[in-house]
């Protein structure tokens, strides 16, 4: 039979809020038709949509990254402040950049849904100093140059950014400004300094591989951090998961032992880095784009980037706006595992993206508004993955996947205030049954959740919640151990006090 053993007294590390962060990018109808719409019935005085406002401050994430993305790279931050808004050609995604919202609305909204805002610099075509001076104004009280800027465009007080992204996938061809890791190791530890001698107290994420299938990884990683270690806090992961390898549910249920590898390498890389330069700093990890992303039609997801001649150069085009059905989701949970089981070293991170764009709130342009498959395990991390990550011991049969052998069952354990929450994924076709130990504690199941049933069931505007996680009578009884049915294909959470 299946096994799991959770002992609270084996600790991974505390679970940083900000690993539960998302993204939203000027990209296709994140922002314009997504968040911003000020023709929409729900939109308020400051042209956002109040049914979107709602939904995700209620998903409660702490930390939004902003603006982009393959945008940033392209995009000038003095476009958006101000009342002079320049309409722009985004060259990145072959739209319409009307300049609307800029950093002054995103951060007001940011801040409405309970967020703060991870901000990035763009080192495509943006300078080092233009970097420092967007934290200028940003950060700096008053009395020069650019925080009287800030001010006379009505922020009185900083906004007071303590995360920024020293630029974007620097490492892909298809990045505006693409550089090399030499060039870019420079460039990013320049604007490091240069950042930091405006505003010593904030945290920088220097660009990593935007995916281990570039042909540069690892080497780019340990290239740019050789550079930029000592002036950076964080370097970056980007993955996304698909079909791309096999169309077998199993695999892509099963990304979460890619992710784990591509995690552990980082580690390794930035350790091996550390140990050269003789540092005592130990490099942490900023996974700020992470998610399943179809990139060619797949079952119910057919439109997987429409960048067609009607929808180039328009405001807010349809782009990348999957739809996620509960196999999806079930990968979904098994990446917020991953993240959960490697608290040690990853300390931030960002589901890409919030809205629209490969996202798990979609809208209807002067319409609806719900919430994809993925949007709950991705709610449940944030609810309940909090505290300090404990390690689970699984004992389950190894199958082939194309990622390697992989368990059936995988899981993950947080433990706060005598409240353990486990998050498991079934990746089997058949029910399974689970043992759990909790070794020397007694608890008491409190809650359980399933998302369970056709592996291609997903929602829409017409159905929005024809997949949801429903809730199932917990046991009873308070026991160190315990029997759990586990359905087929399946996430499950379920929570348990201390007694
Ligand atoms: O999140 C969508 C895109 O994916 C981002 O713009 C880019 O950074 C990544 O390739």
């Amino acid at each position: 039979m299946n096994k799991i053993i959770v002992d609270k007294e084996y600790e991974i590390a505390p679970v940083e809020r900000d690993v539960w962060g998302s993204f939203i990018e000027h990209m296709g109808r994140a922002v314009y038709g997504g968040i911003y719409e000020p023709t929409h019935p729900t939109a308020e005085k400051d042209g956002f949509r109040g049914d979107v406002r709602k939904i995700v401050k209620e998903l409660g994430v702490p930390m939004i990254r902003y603006p982009g993305g393959n945008f940033l790279s392209g995009y000038d931050w003095k476009d958006g402040i101000g009342t002079d808004r320049p309409r722009r050609l985004d060259l990145a995604w072959g739209q319409l950049e009307p300049n609307e919202v800029g950093i002054h609305e995103f951060n007001a909204w940011a801040q409405s849904v309970g967020s703060r805002v991870m901000m990035s610099v763009n080192l495509g075509t943006g300078t080092p100093r233009e970097a420092a001076q967007l934290v200028e104004y940003c950060n700096f009280e008053k009395g020069t140059y650019w925080s009287d800027l800030r001010r006379r465009n009505g922020r009185e007080k900083p906004f007071a950014i303590d995360m920024w992204c020293l630029g974007n996938e620097m490492d892909g061809e298809w990045q505006i400004g693409h550089l090399t890791a030499e060039e870019y190791g420079k460039k990013a530890d320049e604007a490091a300094k240069q950042m930091k001698w405006v505003d010593k107290d904030i945290k920088l994420v220097v660009c990593g591989s935007s995916s281990p299938s570039m042909k540069t990884y690892p080497d780019w990683d340990a290239t740019v951090l050789r550079h930029t270690y000592e002036n950076v806090d964080y370097i970056s992961l980007h993955r996304y998961y698909s079909y791309e390898k096999s169309e077998r549910e199993f695999d892509l249920m099963s990304s979460h032992t890619d992710f784990e590898a591509f995690i552990s390498t980082v580690c390794a890389t930035a350790d091996y880095v550390k140990a050269g330069l003789r540092s005592k700093k130990t490099m942490m990890l900023s996974v700020d784009e992470w998610n399943v992303w179809h990139t060619r039609p797949v079952f119910n997801c057919r439109e997987v980037y429409s960048d067609n001649d009607e929808a180039r150069w328009t405001i807010g085009p349809r782009r990348a706006e999957n739809v996620y059905d509960l196999t999806d989701a079930v990968a979904l949970a098994g990446l917020v595992c991953t993240l959960i089981n490697h608290a040690d070293r990853v300390k931030a991170g960002c589901l890409a993206q919030l809205v629209n764009v490969i996202a798990p709130v979609m809208t209807e342009n002067g319409g609806r508004v719900y919430k994809q498959t993925t949007y709950y395990p991705f709610a449940m991390a944030i609810a309940y993955a909090k505290g300090t990550a404990i390690r689970t011991a699984i004992n389950t049969q190894k199958l082939e996947s194309v990622y390697g052998d992989t368990e059936k069952i995988y899981a993950a354990c947080t433990y706060d205030n005598g409240v353990f929450s486990l998050f498991v994924i079934n990746k089997s076709d058949e029910n399974e049954t689970c043992a759990l130990d909790f070794a020397s504690s007694v608890v008491r199941m409190t809650e359980r959740f399933e998302m369970a049933g056709q592996p291609h069931a997903y929602n829409d505007f017409a159905h929005p919640d024809n997949v949801v996680p429903v809730r199932v009578k917990a046991e009873e009884w308070s026991s160190r151990k315990f029997e759990i049915r586990l359905p087929k294909h399946s996430f499950t959470l379920m929570r348990f006090v201390e007694e």
